[in-house]
């Protein structure tokens, strides 16, 4: 009852102030717009206690007292926010990120786990609407080994499509059995001598792990998710090998007996089944971690609006392709369509001379003071994509043999302008660009739509969870500890925590 009347009275104000919030009295002008903070929106998966991401999100949209959104910052101290246990304390990390668009990502980690958690959102000293928002069921920290038992909740936690992805389907098409014995040995007489691969067995949510090659730094990228994963979910038991080598492997047909081998980069000239790259499947786990380029600080990092972004073609990167120097020269030739260049010479270091010298590193986030951004192909494909999608420019896209895991999803002109590999019609449709000013903006926008809907973390577990799943269901026979394979542990250095999904029996995990 009190509760209603005090809405009341504050929805009741926020009114009155309308009134005389808009038009000045005196001058008659435009007052600046207020945030009404009743009339303000709070979503998200972040508000939920099984939404188990590194870094969980939540949003904040500004809405005025005459309850139009905001399009603009409506400065970025127009919101407090504060994380925090139920009760006791709690050291939670807690960053509020300004999009710019009259909208702000709140995103924290946790560093133990919680029983219930508490989450305010003001505006001035008061409560935006639906504030405060209280969960009462446990709230896990990313350490904590508590898998959900129940397969299909966790998806729907997470928030997963529950129909098949398309490139997992695809690329699972030409597998309806998979022997798991013949792969473990063909794979390694045809591939381990000359590259680096893992050779993985999941069983009873244990991870196993056998190497084979020399450079198998990067183990420690499929090593951290798949630990990940199966501290938030009961994977299925399954057997794999994850290549750890830039490129794809498997070049026989698909009626040729081809083994199926998981990689980070696709290419129309192999049958390898592609994971989500190590970039982002890092940036997933270290968002607020180590890294600093994610998918969400790039929402909150994306330059200039779009009328004083400058009107050319922006690249910077290093001559890990022959098209890169090329467009380098290209971008000599006509400086007022694109400012490129390379910032490290390694694989034609004896062309420094002429591509060159290179320049200084600019921040990503830098990029974007530019209204188009060339994505152009690198060793393979350039892992950068998903952060150029979540900027507000439009990106020009190299044709190109090679491919991400979500790239089967992107439309030609809705989501990027492209280009062809030799980069003869780059020139042509940097005009074009420059001269559909509309259209581009349009292109832009349904980009960053794209990244925001299907490039979060959530769907990169989503992503390797389906692909296990479905590819499991395509063994031939139980996976198996094979000779030489270890454990890997589950890191020993999180707070302790009690998950109430497991009987004590599986604590001892
Ligand atoms: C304010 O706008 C939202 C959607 O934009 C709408 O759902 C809500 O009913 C509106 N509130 C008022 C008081 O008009
Ligand atoms: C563009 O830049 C000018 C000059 O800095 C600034 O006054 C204006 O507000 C900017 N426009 C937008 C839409 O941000």
């Amino acid at each position: 009852m009190s509760r209603i009347s005090r809405t009341f009275v504050v929805t009741l104000l926020c009114c009155v102030l309308a009134c005389c919030a808009v038009k000045d009295v005196v001058t008659g002008y435009d007052r600046e717009r207020v945030v009404c903070p009743l009339k303000s929106r709070v979503w998200g998966p972040g508000l939920e206690a099984n939404f188990n991401v590194p870094a969980r999100f939540f949003f904040i949209q500004a809405v005025d007292f005459e309850n139009n959104s905001f399009t603009y910052s409506p400065g970025p101290n127009a919101f407090q926010v504060s994380v925090r246990p139920t009760s006791g304390r709690g050291r939670v990390w807690t960053q509020v990120l300004d999009r710019n668009d009259g909208s702000f990502i709140v995103r924290f980690r946790l560093y133990e786990s919680y029983p219930g958690m508490r989450i305010e959102v003001k505006s001035g000293d008061r409560h935006v609407q639906g504030s405060p928002f209280l969960i009462s069921d446990p709230v896990y920290d990313e350490k904590c080994y508590c898998p959900e038992q129940i397969q299909s909740q966790w998806q729907a936690d997470m928030r997963c499509r529950s129909e098949m992805h398309p490139q997992i389907e695809e690329d699972l098409s030409i597998f309806p059995a998979i022997d798991l014995d013949r792969l473990a040995t063909e794979t390694v007489n045809r591939f381990a001598r000359h590259h680096s691969l893992c050779h993985y067995s999941i069983i009873n949510n244990r991870i196993y792990r056998k190497t084979h090659g020399e450079h198998v730094g990067f183990k420690m990228f499929s090593d951290a998710f798949l630990l990940s994963m199966a501290r938030k979910v009961q994977l299925p038991d399954v057997e794999f090998f994850i290549n750890l080598g830039d490129w794809p492997l498997e070049k026989r047909g698909a009626d040729h007996s081809p083994l199926p081998i998981l990689s980070w980069c696709g290419s129309d000239e192999s049958r390898d089944i592609v994971l989500p790259t190590y970039d982002i499947t890092e940036s997933t786990l270290e968002t607020l971690g180590r890294v600093t380029l994610d998918m969400l600080s790039v929402q909150a990092n994306t330059g200039p609006k779009w009328v004083n972004k400058t009107n050319k073609a922006f690249w910077r990167g290093r001559d890990s392709r022959r098209e890169r120097l090329n467009l380098v020269k290209l971008s000599r030739e006509q400086p007022e369509l694109i400012d490129a260049a390379l910032t490290n010479f390694f694989f034609f270091r004896n062309e420094e001379a002429e591509y060159g010298p290179k320049v200084k590193h600019i921040s990503f986030f830098d990029f974007f003071k530019y209204k188009f951004q060339i994505n152009i192909d690198g060793t393979v494909a350039a892992y950068r994509l998903p952060y150029l999608l979540s900027g507000d420019s439009t990106v020009l896209k190299h044709d190109s043999v090679f491919y991400e895991h979500f790239y089967k999803q992107l439309e030609p002109w809705v989501h990027y302008i492209p280009f062809k590999k030799d980069l003869s019609d780059l020139v042509d449709k940097i005009k074009w660009a420059q001269t559909h000013d509309e259209e581009a903006k349009t292109i832009a926008q349904n980009a960053q739509q794209f990244a925001r809907e299907h490039l979060m973390s959530n769907n990169i577990f989503c992503y390797y969870f389906q692909l296990l799943q479905e590819y499991a269901k395509r063994q031939t026979g139980p996976p198996v500890v094979r000779e030489g394979m270890e454990l890997v542990e589950q890191p020993q250095d999180g707070t302790p925590c009690q998950c109430s999904r497991l009987s004590p029996a599986h604590e001892e995990l």
